[in-house]
């Protein structure tokens, strides 16, 4: 009898002691969210490109990445959304089913010209799984301001009609709508994708 247990012993030991290094690198990490506690995100209403309603709270229950830019934008937003949907589609690849929980939402800081059709049109280009969100005025104002987004319409311009100025954050956000960390959309998809390796559990 002892004969299969001693040795099952022997195995959980080992097991275990294999185990450490792993253990020790894949653990929660020892310091808190970077953003944990930051008056950033909270509530909006705004726009599908079909047209419907979306609030914030229809995420209730899923990871969030937020970016907002403005379809318009000559050279800094396709950049960023590009490596936004590039890390999480790294993530995607080697953690499928986490990956099903995280949101990526494209919000715009240009609602005149980004209508719901031309944000849909946009966010194609960045993979399926991107949000586009336009709204009101109003509406995107709110939006900004919950997640301390600056913007400011620049003058008229020959080639682009008008620039808009506006900072430039990729937010990863929790499934309660908790401000977690900045994704670095700025840097690299690696670094987006360690971001959510990091944080999405
Ligand atoms: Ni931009």
């Amino acid at each position: 009898m002892n004969q299969l247990v001693m040795p099952m012993h022997k195995l959980a030991r080992i097991v275990a002691f294999l185990s450490l290094p792993l253990l020790a690198s894949c653990d929660e990490p020892a310091s808190p969210p970077p953003l944990e506690g930051a008056a950033i995100g909270g509530p909006f209403e705004l726009v599908n490109p079909a047209g419907e309603t979306v609030r914030w709270n229809d995420f209730e229950g899923q990871y969030r990445m937020v970016y907002f830019g403005y379809a318009w934008c000559p050279d800094v937003c396709p950049f960023d959304l590009n490596r936004m949907m590039r890390g999480y589609a790294q993530f995607a690849e080697s953690e499928p089913d986490l990956a099903a929980q995280v949101q990526p939402i494209f919000i715009t800081v240009d609602p005149k010209r980004d209508t719901p059709d031309k944000v849909g049109e946009y966010v194609a280009n960045f993979g399926d799984n991107l949000i586009g969100l336009t709204g009101t005025p109003e509406q995107v104002d709110q939006a900004a301001m919950n997640f301390s987004v600056y913007y400011s319409r620049g003058p008229d311009d020959s080639t682009y009609g008008y620039l808009v100025d506006h900072s430039r954050a990729g937010y990863l956000m929790g499934r309660s709508g908790e401000p977690i960390a900045l994704l670095p959309v700025d840097e690299s998809p690696e670094g987006v994708a360690a971001e959510l390796e990091k944080w999405v559990h």
